[in-house]
């Protein structure tokens, strides 16, 4: 069936099955391979992208569900926290193989969009759903807060 979709501000049309899950929209029809594929049960994190500014596992969402709210995925994200956010990932060379870091990245912005100065707890909170299996889970919170600091200063 056509569904109608509004990815990263623009409007699109795609022809699938209804309950195609949206990381293979994305992926697959709209050629937007940032966002990835790690278990496909909501239990890694490395498909997240923003419905509406919220972090939300795309593997696990039917196409149909996701209406006239707004899909952002990391190819589209433009925010002064997402700013925040990429500069200090490279300042403190985050990624390892980089595979899981779309996913931890939409998740950051998506916590510093919500709480622009958290804590340990909240970081750990809101990180993790997001598996990394190179273990760069303390640069990920040290680069978090590095964001949180320049998004106050
Ligand atoms: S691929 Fe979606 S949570 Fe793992
Ligand atoms: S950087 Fe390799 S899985 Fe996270």
């Amino acid at each position: 069936m056509s569904i109608t979709l509004k990815v990263n501000g623009k409007t699109h049309s795609v022809d699938v099955d209804a309950d195609t899950p949206l990381l293979w929209v994305l992926r697959d029809e709209l050629r937007l391979t940032g966002t990835k594929y790690g278990c496909g049960i909501s239990q890694c994190g490395a498909c997240t992208v923003h419905l509406d500014g919220s972090p939300t596992r795309s593997c696990v969402l039917p196409v149909q569900s996701v209406g006239d709210r707004s899909v952002t995925t990391i190819e589209g994200l433009e925010s002064p926290a997402a700013a925040a956010v990429q500069k200090a990932w490279a300042e403190m060379d985050v990624p390892q193989c980089g595979y899981c870091q779309s996913g931890q990245v939409m998740s950051a912005v998506g916590l510093l969009e919500q709480t622009p100065q958290p804590d340990d707890d909240a970081i750990d909170g809101a990180m993790r759903g997001n598996v990394c299996r190179c273990a760069t889970y303390q640069r990920i919170r040290a680069a978090i807060h590095r964001a949180a600091g320049e998004l106050e200063a």
